[in-house]
């Protein structure tokens, strides 16, 4: 998909919810979702508390749901640090106006326990809870959801997309994790509040839309895969501020760090080792990027640095 169709799909995706026809399909027998339509099934929360889906997690709320495995190396640590994001952008109002939930597709494995950790690998803070629960009450929700059920024994294929949603309104969208946090903080925060007026953030998805015509491959590429854990001098996220970065490492490291960073955490690579104990052992994902998309990459980071030496800081 070429960027500036990407772009429009956005603004498309925007303009269809705001006329309320973006919801997903399981609408039953014409009414809203509410109470008969989600189940009301029992799910552990990190902390070990029972809860029920229904009753506790959604009635009357505003919430963002997203569906992940604590042992996933591939898109779903996107994913969670787009969530991340999405909760840095609302601040206190999470737990308070607006509910995060992540629920676990490997139930069996994702214990408590290992949601906490998972929890402070990517820096959770509050209002996010991580649930888990019964393999097959899981399923049912996703179901419900309209989202794609997973294969136990192909988790990697499990669906990602985010759903956002207001309880009382019955009004439900399906977001990927590629959508921009200020985006989807806003939609929490307003299109799906009534509307409210307060804006989140800076909107610059939207301001930029209009005039950059030409987003770069590599800025393209930068925004929707690394921004919401990296900046290329805005300071740290998940992971490092990567100003400088393109100059101080050796290319063929670079390329091959931005192509399989797992496996060379798996070989124990000296550099990656030691960034990776700075970073709380978060290992960066690997996007299954292509030696041309690495290529882009690097030259969006080049261009970045230049600037900031033009701009003199
Ligand atoms: C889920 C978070 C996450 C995502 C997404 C992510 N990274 Fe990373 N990245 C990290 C972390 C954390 C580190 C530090 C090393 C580690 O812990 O594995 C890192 C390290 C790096 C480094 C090495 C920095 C250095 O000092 O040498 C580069 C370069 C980098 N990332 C580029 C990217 C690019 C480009 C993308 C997008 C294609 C990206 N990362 C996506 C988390 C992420």
């Amino acid at each position: 998909m070429t960027d500036v169709r990407f772009l429009r799909l956005i603004l498309l995706g925007v303009a269809a919810l705001v006329l309320g026809a973006a919801a997903p399909a399981p609408v039953e027998s014409g009414g809203r979702w509410h109470g008969s339509y989600f189940p009301n099934v029992e799910l552990t929360t990190h902390e070990g508390k029972k809860v029920r889906l229904y009753d506790d997690v959604l009635r009357g709320k505003i919430v963002a749901i997203n569906f992940i495995y604590t042992s996933c190396g591939d898109v779903c640590p996107l994913d969670t640090a787009q969530m991340r994001q999405v909760h840095t952008l609302l601040g206190d109002r999470v737990g308070k106006d607006v509910f995060m939930y992540s629920i676990s597709v490997d139930p069996e494995n994702d214990t408590p326990e290992k949601m906490r950790r998972y929890m402070r690998t990517f820096d959770v803070g509050k209002g996010w809870t991580f649930l888990t629960g019964k393999r097959e009450d899981i399923a049912l929700i996703q179901r419900k959801l309209g989202l794609r059920i997973i294969d136990p024994k192909n988790l990697t294929d499990h669906d990602t997309r985010l759903m956002l949603g207001n309880e009382k309104t019955g009004q439900w969208l399906k977001r990927t994790p590629y959508d921009d946090p200020t985006v989807l903080a806003n939609l929490l925060a307003s299109t799906l509040n009534n509307h409210a007026a307060t804006q989140v953030g800076t909107l610059a998805a939207y301001k930029t839309a209009g005039e950059v015509k030409n987003l770069s491959r590599g800025q393209y590429l930068f925004q929707t895969r690394c921004a919401s854990c990296h900046t290329v001098g805005g300071g740290d996220r998940l992971g490092p501020d990567l100003r400088g970065v393109a100059a101080a490492r050796e290319r063929s490291w670079l390329v091959r760090w931005l192509k399989e960073p797992n496996k060379m955490i798996a070989e124990k690579d000296p550099i990656a080792l030691a960034l990776m104990a700075r970073y709380r052992n978060l290992p960066m994902p690997n996007l299954s990027l292509n030696d041309d998309d690495a290529a882009a990459l690097i030259h969006y980071m080049e261009q970045q640095d230049k600037a900031h030496a033009e701009m003199g800081h």
